[in-house]
């Protein structure tokens, strides 16, 4: 009788672009390839299966796949190439197929698309991390700043369940973690979706909350059950530090603010991306505050949780930013002093309202001018130590 040879595992190498979302999600796509008898390996050479989780935000984070591609092949490798992230999600989320379509011609050589939407929150995330965990508790973004493609890649917000998120927490600190970083595009407005208008929410212990309305601009927003969510974390005393990305401005309630100041296991480092400090640059990046309701909240955080430090993220060179309203930017860098700051040259993507009501009349040398002068502003800490070196 002849006995038959054991299959090969099969074994994939995934490359991860973009943003803290990417790298959680990576980890989920690890569960799901392992769930299916794959086997994670260091180098692409080893690999069957190069799974590439994109970044779509700017033109820049695409050509970086592109040019990983380039290199793929021209190693010679006959490894199947798998696309994910949020180039497919552009895709997926395009009912004419023109994106796909699009997306194909521009990478002949990828086998497969990917949409998240398959993997889910239901696999198992496979960490190499053994004290800090990365938990997505919500994906999406309903708010369409006008620059930014995330709405067309991730799709709307959906919010995972809120004892899912208690549990998962629960189990990774009775496996030894003490870190956990709650990631959502829009992360303070979580729970706008799990909850019924003017109905009370339950928890998963049987209490019942009221969720948070947070009113900027004169108008009330929506609802949210992030300050809940943080307390109710902030019971599980195995964890020492709770961090939290990216929250927006305008969903920076008092109630948030409270449940930060009373719960020291909360980070005091706070990312809140101001990406202008100039009132008609906001309002053409359809951002629902002033600068002034900025600084006012800036200096509303810091009187009520000492030792805070900000950090925040800028964009240069939006269309039709002019010097003064440049100007207005860099004042108000100085006005806060963040401890961090991710400044981007403005990226024109097609797909956005900025790119087809205003176009991209800003130089590139201009652009980066700008750059470098926020950059150092808003970067103390690296500025200041290069200076001793
Ligand atoms: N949800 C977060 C940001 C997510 S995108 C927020 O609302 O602040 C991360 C950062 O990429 C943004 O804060 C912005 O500074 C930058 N970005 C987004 N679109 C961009 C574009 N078209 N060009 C340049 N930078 C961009
Ligand atoms: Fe993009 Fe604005 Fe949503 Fe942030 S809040 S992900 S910048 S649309
Ligand atoms: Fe990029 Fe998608 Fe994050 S576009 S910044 S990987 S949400």
């Amino acid at each position: 009788m002849k006995i038959k040879k054991a299959e090969k595992t099969p074994k994939y190498f995934i490359k991860t672009f973009g943003c803290q979302a990417n790298y959680a999600d990576s980890e989920r796509i690890s569960g799901f390839y392992n769930s299916r008898g794959f086997k994670e390996v260091n180098t692409l050479k080893q690999a069957d299966e190069i799974i590439i989780n994109t970044c779509s935000i700017r033109q820049s984070a695409e050509d970086r796949v592109r040019g990983l591609i380039t290199n793929i092949k021209s190693q010679k490798s006959s490894a199947k190439i798998t696309l994910t992230g949020c180039m497919v999600g552009m895709a997926a989320h395009d009912p004419t197929g023109k994106a796909l379509k699009k997306l194909i011609y521009w990478l002949p050589e990828v086998d497969e698309f990917l949409p998240l939407e398959e993997v889910g929150f239901s696999y198992p995330a496979i960490r190499k991390d053994l004290k800090h965990a990365w938990v997505p508790i919500s994906n999406g973004c309903n708010n369409f700043c006008t620059f930014c493609v995330v709405p067309f890649t991730r799709g709307r917000e959906v919010s995972r369940p809120f004892e899912e998120i208690i549990s998962e927490v629960k189990s990774l600190t009775e496996n030894g973690y003490n870190h956990i970083t709650l990631i959502g595009q829009n992360v303070n407005s979580y729970g706008a979706d799990l909850v019924k208008k003017n109905k009370l929410f339950q928890l998963p212990d049987g209490n019942k909350i009221k969720p948070i309305w947070v009113s900027h601009l004169g108008r009330l927003r929506i609802p949210t059950i992030f300050p809940q969510l943080l307390e109710q974390l902030s019971k599980n005393k195995k964890l020492t530090k709770i961090s939290f990305l990216t929250s927006n401005p305008w969903d920076f309630s008092d109630e948030l603010i409270k449940v930060i100041a009373d719960n020291p296991a909360i980070d005091r480092y706070i990312h809140l991306p101001v990406q202008s400090g100039d009132d008609e640059i906001l309002k053409k990046m359809n951002r629902w505050y002033t600068s002034t309701e900025y600084l006012n909240l800036v200096n509303k955080i810091r009187k009520n949780i000492p030792n805070v430090e900000i950090g925040t993220d800028i964009i240069v060179g939006f269309p039709g930013e002019s010097k003064v309203a440049f100007n207005n930017t860099v004042k108000l860098c100085k006005k806060v002093g963040f401890s961090v700051g991710f400044v981007s040259e403005y990226s024109d993507r097609e797909i956005t309202a900025a790119h087809k009501a205003f176009g991209d009349n800003i130089s590139s040398d201009e652009k980066n001018r700008r750059f470098h002068i926020l950059d150092k502003l808003t970067n103390p800490k690296v500025f200041n130590s290069n200076a001793k070196n």
